[in-house]
């Protein structure tokens, strides 16, 4: 790229404040794990410290491990000093903050625990605390269940007080029938409206900014469909391996820890008709719309149109790392898939033909997640010097991490007597164009539950027709032969196989060593 254009506000933008959550006592099912520590405090301590809190906001952990509320806030206390998510971390605003942190141990496999659990929020309702509950079921997938189930039973799913809600986080269910038999639990005991499941990829801003991006701008939306549009990509890169989580990741891989959810809901919001209205019905009836038209694939298709892979050993920022089955708690002959790519094709009016190339993989070469929507070439190449030059299509790359913002990339002439069209990039970049920190999703996410907002959340027919599409490719690679793994090295940029997937008619993958950078590191290089 030979030159920049930077995008600034028009006006100076006057930050206005994130509205304040209702009050509530936020359950947490899970809270000695690993969620609560790294994302889930963070994100509420952060909230407490910008005024979104309630004076009446409370958490009441739930865990088997036994611990008193002073240990409880100590552990999160630790957690939350050393997490880049709670931002200003000072011992005095947490000494404010972990006031509102209470404990309790139980079995929530236990259906005594429930009345037990529905006496300690009266007893603490006695005490000034909220009657609103928000329940947060942030367990494995198999402890779901009895969770909803006990709620039920102990008739926690409604208050007399207040509200009563449920957040449920992924995975949700493994397959399509697990899912609905999930959905059909959780809807025989909260209504719909009440049951919020998270994708935390919905709570990222620039997530959130497509959707202005395509319908505030009268730009855009005009050539957003198989007219103009060749093809688009979305990457989801990490550096980071399997972390502790080796029993989770064995039986989930990366087509239902990342595809499944966080990137179908990347390519639904990419693809998806205007809504009515930004609303928490309208806005979810597109998406749903978008995966109906993505047909369950055949077992031949699988073949041709998905690439899996396992990293073997590699280096990673100048640091040696080991493959995936050297990690601890993984088989050693594991076939879990720790990369896939796949083409999936959106059958619509307005997107048959366009494919949309999905890849994620974990120890890539760098973290970089983005969508990039490219154009198709001019009819002509007018300015092509020989018969084969071929002028760069327009490419918009909405980049979500580690930088977020828009780039539009498109020809300009440069300078000197010949006609010769180099590719030139338009961008905005969010900390540039306006400065400070954006809120991290879990923190856009907890308090819209709390205020009782359902935008951001997928909603239960979203979630099996997200399994349809992606039980068939499970299902698939299970009777095929298994793949010869490792078949990438950590620190590359995935399988060979995968830049196959997209070479046909000059398509190709985007380096994931590159990326969009803000203007000023663009101008100091
Ligand atoms: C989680 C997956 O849902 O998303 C993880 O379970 C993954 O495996 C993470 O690392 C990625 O989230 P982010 O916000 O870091 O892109």
């Amino acid at each position: 790229m030979s030159a920049i254009i930077e995008a600034t506000p028009v006006e100076r933008p006057v930050v206005t404040p994130l509205p304040k959550g209702d009050s509530c006592v936020l359950v947490i099912f899970g809270a000695s794990g690993d969620l609560t520590r790294r994302k889930l405090v963070p994100a509420l301590y952060d909230l407490a410290c910008i005024g979104c809190m309630n004076p009446r906001f409370e958490v009441l952990g739930i865990g088997r491990t036994p611990m008193t509320s002073e240990e409880f806030r100590e552990r999160m206390r630790n957690a939350a000093a050393v997490s880049k998510d709670a931002r200003d971390f000072t011992a005095e605003h947490w000494a404010d903050f972990e006031k509102r942190l209470f404990y309790l141990a139980g079995d929530v496999g236990d259906p005594g625990f429930y009345p037990r659990l529905g006496g300690e929020l009266e007893r603490m309702r006695g005490q000034g605390s909220s009657g609103n509950h928000l329940f947060y079921v942030s367990t494995p997938a198999s402890v779901a269940h009895p969770i909803i189930q006990g709620l039920g039973s102990a008739g926690l799913n409604q208050s007399p007080h207040g509200w009563s809600r449920i957040v449920l986080e992924k995975p949700f269910g493994h397959d399509l029938g697990s899912a609905r038999e999930l959905n059909a639990a959780v809807l025989r005991t909260f209504e719909e409206r009440d049951t919020y499941r998270i994708d935390h990829y919905l709570g990222k801003e620039t997530v959130q900014n497509m959707l202005v991006f395509r319908f505030a701008n009268s730009l855009f939306e005009p050539v957003w469909n198989r007219n103009y549009i060749d093809y688009v990509e979305i990457t989801a890169a990490e550096t980071v391996g399997v972390e502790e989580r080796a029993a989770f990741y064995e039986e989930t891989g990366a087509l239902r820890d990342m595809v499944a959810n966080h990137l179908l809901q990347l390519l639904a919001i990419t693809a998806m008709e205007p809504p009515i209205a930004f609303d928490a019905d309208a806005v979810r009836e597109q998406k749903v719309q978008v995966f109906r038209s993505i047909h369950p694939m055949t077992e031949e298709e699988v073949t041709r149109r998905t690439v899996r892979g396992q990293y073997g050993p590699g280096e990673i920022d100048g640091r040696l790392v080991g493959g995936y089955r050297q990690e601890p708690g993984v088989r050693s002959d594991s076939s879990t898939e720790t990369f896939v790519a796949i083409e999936f094709q959106v059958d619509n009016w307005r997107w048959a033909g366009v494919p949309f190339y999905v890849r994620t993989g974990k120890r890539l070469a760098r973290p970089l997640t983005e969508i990039r929507v490219h154009f198709k070439r001019t009819p002509q190449a007018l300015f092509a010097r020989t018969p084969d030059e071929q002028v760069e299509p327009n490419v918009v790359v909405i980049s979500i991490q580690p930088e977020e913002g828009i780039a539009l990339q498109f020809g300009a002439k440069k300078p000197g007597g010949q006609m010769q069209v180099v590719p030139v990039q338009a961008n905005f970049c969010y900390r540039t164009a306006f400065g400070g920190q954006t809120p991290v999703a879990y923190e856009t996410l907890l308090l819209d539950a709390m205020r009782g907002d359902p935008t951001l959340f997928t909603r239960g027919d979203e979630i099996e027709a997200e399994w349809s599409i992606i039980t068939p490719i499970e299902e698939a690679w299970s009777q095929l032969p298994p793949p010869a793994f490792p078949n990438y090295a950590a620190g590359s940029d995935g399988p060979r196989d995968s830049q196959e997937l997209i070479r046909e008619e000059l398509r190709g993958w985007h380096g994931i060593g590159r990326t969009l950078s803000c203007a000023a590191e663009l101008r100091a290089s």
